[in-house]
């Protein structure tokens, strides 16, 4: 069934947050090697994208490989590097034309020089775009994040810029990766796994999970769509009483 027309496009999450887990497991049981669901899961990737393009959706933000990801076998992460610049190679013209943004989150310095610069290359040609941004979580971890924020706040404290009585919420906010990206409302994890794996501790602090037994590679437009009817079926209180969100609008 087409779940696309039971959507309400007056009501989509803004941002849309995905944990994209399940790759390795879902080779393994089809007797192949791990890299062959990480393959598999850039038709995930391709099909997600477009589909939360086709719906409106802002931004789109994909866990792609997490700090913790460069303690896997060697031979995995290099396999992981060259995909993410293969399928960047091979996608670039498709966010051209599609005016999709690329943006990055994570401590990419860290990648391989070649994956860096091919990714710089591809988020200065589409800089301009602006029906939606797809954020590639690369090298990134919540609580690496948290602490260069902490890091750059306590610099600006010590030389006088700052004083500590000025550290609000918002402005951590600002010292995240994710500084000029709203929260997500929706946060997606595959493969039937409940947990949040320090990935947007602070930006998730409201935000509406939905954890699907589906694996990574088999994730196609009508999982996408499933997850948002479930988040629109939702009451979102923020720590408000169900009265006082039927009187007053957030
Ligand atoms: C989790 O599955 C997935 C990853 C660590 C990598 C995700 C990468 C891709 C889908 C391909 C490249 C991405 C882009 C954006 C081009 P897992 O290996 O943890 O699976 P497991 O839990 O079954 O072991």
């Amino acid at each position: 069934m087409d779940l696309k027309e039971k959507i309400d496009l007056e009501k989509l999450p803004v941002h849309v947050a995905i944990i994209m887990d399940g790759n390795g497991r879902w080779a393994r049981m089809r007797g192949k090697h791990r890299v062959f669901g990480h393959e598999q899961g850039v038709i995930s990737v391709r099909e997600t994208a477009e589909a939360a393009a086709e719906l409106g959706i802002k931004y789109l933000t994909l866990y792609a490989f997490s700090t913790e990801n460069w303690n896997r076998p060697m031979q995995e992460v290099e396999a992981l590097m060259e995909l993410l610049v293969q399928t960047i190679n091979l996608e670039t013209k498709t966010l051209i034309d599609n005016n999709i943004r690329l943006l990055t989150i994570g401590d990419t310095q860290r990648l391989n020089h070649q994956c860096y610069a091919e990714l710089q290359k591809a988020i200065a040609t589409t800089a301009s775009n602006t029906r939606m941004d797809l954020i590639l979580a690369l090298s990134y971890s919540s609580r690496w994040e948290i602490t260069e924020a902490m890091k750059q706040i306590a610099a600006k404290v010590r030389t006088g810029a700052l004083q500590p009585a000025d550290i609000t919420e918002n402005m951590i906010s600002s010292h995240l990766a994710t500084a000029d990206i709203p929260d997500p409302e929706l946060l997606i994890r595959t493969s039937g796994e409940y947990r949040i794996s320090n990935f947007m501790l602070w930006q998730s602090a409201y935000t509406e999970m939905y954890f699907t037994q589906t694996m990574w590679p088999d994730f196609r437009k009508n999982d996408l769509h499933a997850a948002i009817i479930d988040f629109q079926q939702r009451e979102r209180r923020f720590g408000k009483l169900n009265e006082q969100l039927n009187t007053c609008k957030k």
